[in-house]
């Protein structure tokens, strides 16, 4: 058995005492593959430089909406230029957050359009993060349709959301935020065919239950596919398989 945790951060400051040490963990505990996601130019820079000194990571490279503040024309070329990198599988995080930002939304959309561009040159799918912008999230991919598709991160439990993203054909990715038993996740977890769910950690953010408040890592990875195991009565074992192959296929790994 072996996982894919879709999305972590080893490029976060929180990893930078023990980063090394815990990369090696990972794989011995079988999360044996994981893509380290940028989300302004220096940490997409440093997830490529993880990438390439580690067989098993693979690296996005993005602007999120929460770090878009000063963006300038140049930081977009930077990201095309690095998204054509070697082992880069995909233009994210991009996306909308008007929970942290709501005073400068018009800018956000810009950035996430740009990017989506950006993405279709260079034929790359996207990794979207959305927070409160259900709404313009998807009329913006509706208006802008990205070639390679992607993938919902950290999905919020929002049925509209998860329907009509699974229309377009993009992949939805569940966190920690289904380890927390409730309906809502029991819900938003049943509406994804199995060839289109992702499980991943957002680590070091996010920690699923049981290990709620401790700094995460990718092997906390388990506990989602647990979750989504239990929810969809299947083995643990069938989830990480779904999962894995899912995630080769969107990022395009061999
Ligand atoms: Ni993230």
């Amino acid at each position: 058995m072996q996982f894919f945790d879709s999305h972590s951060h080893f490029n976060d400051e929180k990893f930078e005492n023990d980063r090394n040490e815990i990369i090696k963990l990972i794989y011995k505990e079988k999360v044996t593959r994981t893509v380290c996601v940028g989300y302004n130019i220096k940490q997409s820079e440093l997830a490529i430089k993880i990438a390439n000194s580690v067989p098993y990571i693979f690296a996005s490279v993005g602007i999120s909406p929460n770090d878009i503040e000063n963006f300038t024309e140049e930081d977009l070329k930077k990201v095309e230029n690095l998204g054509v990198k070697n082992k880069v599988v995909a233009i994210g995080e991009i996306g909308l957050d008007y929970y942290w930002n709501k005073e400068n939304k018009e800018k956000q959309k810009e950035a996430f359009i740009k990017q989506i561009e950006i993405a279709n040159k260079i034929e790359k799918p996207i990794i979207i993060h959305t927070r409160e912008a259900v709404m313009d999230t998807l009329e913006i991919l509706k208006k802008y349709p990205v070639k390679k598709k992607g993938i919902f991160h950290c999905c919020p439990l929002n049925k509209e959301l998860i329907k009509e993203g699974l229309k377009l054909g993009f992949y939805i990715s569940f966190s920690g935020n289904i380890t927390f038993k409730n309906a809502k996740s029991e819900e938003a977890v049943s509406l994804v065919p199995d060839d289109k769910i992702l499980i991943e950690t957002d680590s070091p953010y996010l920690s699923p239950e049981p290990v709620r408040g401790r700094r995460n890592d990718p092997r906390n990875v388990i506990y989602v596919a647990q979750r989504i195991a239990d929810i969809k009565n299947k083995s643990l074992e069938e989830i990480a398989e779904i999962t894995f192959k899912n995630a080769n296929k969107i990022y395009n790994i061999n």
